[in-house]
């Protein structure tokens, strides 16, 4: 999809990935609508935008509230005319520790943000992009845990990554062809993550202390948000499903997939017969993987 003339709406726009994001998007001629529920970043990220030339707009929106989504939506497509990309983007962490600390508001809060909200971004915008039969993209930004990629600490985050690769994969299974779907996997980014816990909602516990010590390690090991931005920005126009940035976690997620496939040859190896339960027949090709839009590259040089 050429995406120059199009339009996009990225929520979690006033800071880190999603900041790089608008910014990215405006550079290539795609019109912003900065959806965050600080709404005073969102603005500042819209005016960034707007210095490339494009539409933008500043929105506030809480994405845990199905109404404010809504109501964004229709903001966008009344500011732009037409919408052909949602960048379903913001999310949180809980303060790191251990499952059995987490407590029932940090599990509802993290997974109202980055689960319900990418649902909520689905219900929103999905229809008109159906009704309107011209290529769009649906993009829900998870993580490299989403592949495997162990978070000690981060037991919740890491679910709720899971939850929207799931989440990702059968949406993309059910749209037409001209609804793309995209799962955005990075590794550590220098964002604001790290003070995630100050925008924390007054019915998930309220805001918390972010300790700077997590800012001072995103910047020291995060790879800049504008380079994630660019990368996510291409696999978005090529329509791929994972969009991957850190090269080093293939091995992680290679790793994870040797695991499976020991398990599955020492206990349910294939065997005469076994098709008896394999659901393919009855369910037709849905179970398989789209074909790849991207043709795989030759291997890089190490830059
Ligand atoms: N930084 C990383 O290392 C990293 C790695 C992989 C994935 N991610 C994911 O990338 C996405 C962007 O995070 P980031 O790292 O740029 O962090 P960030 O904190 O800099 O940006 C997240 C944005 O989401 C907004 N937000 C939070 N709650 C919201 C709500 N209820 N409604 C609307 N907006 C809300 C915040 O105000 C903030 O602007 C998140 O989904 C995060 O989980 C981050």
């Amino acid at each position: 999809m050429d995406l120059r003339g199009k339009s996009a709406v990225v929520t979690g726009g006033g800071n880190g990935i999603g900041r790089a994001l608008c910014l990215a998007f405006a550079e290539r001629g795609v019109n912003v609508a900065v959806a965050d529920i600080e709404a005073d970043a969102a603005r500042s990220v819209a005016e960034e935008a707007a210095s490339h030339g494009v539409q933008s707009r500043g929105l506030a929106v809480d994405v845990t509230d199905e109404a404010s989504v809504a109501a964004l939506a229709e903001a966008s497509w009344s500011a732009f005319g037409s919408v052909e990309i949602l960048v379903s983007n913001a999310g949180v962490m809980h303060a790191p520790s251990p499952l059995h600390e987490c407590n029932a508001a940090d599990f509802d809060w993290v997974f109202a943000v980055n689960v319900r909200g990418a649902m909520n971004g689905i219900r929103a915008f999905v229809p008109r992009f159906v009704a309107a039969g011209r290529p769009s993209r649906v993009v829900n930004t998870a993580s490299e845990h989403a592949l495997g990629v162990p978070h000690i600490g981060g037991g919740v985050y890491t679910a709720s990554k899971h939850a929207l690769l799931g989440l990702s994969d059968v949406l993309r299974r059910e749209l037409p062809g001209h609804v793309k779907v995209s799962v955005l996997c990075p590794g550590i980014v220098d964002s604001t993550l790290w003070r995630a816990g100050a925008r924390r909602q007054a019915e998930y516990g309220g805001p918390t202390a972010a300790p700077e010590a997590g800012g001072a390690f995103m910047r020291q090991v995060g790879m800049p948000a504008a380079e994630v931005a660019a990368k996510a920005v291409e696999g978005i126009g090529n329509g791929d499903f994972y969009i991957v940035t850190h090269p080093h976690a293939v091995d992680i997620a290679q790793r994870r997939w040797g695991e499976v496939e020991r398990a599955f040859a020492q206990q349910a190896p294939r065997r005469e017969g076994d098709e008896r339960y394999d659901l393919e027949p009855v369910l037709g090709g849905s179970l398989r993987s789209p074909a790849p839009q991207s043709p795989a590259p030759p291997k890089e040089a190490s830059p």
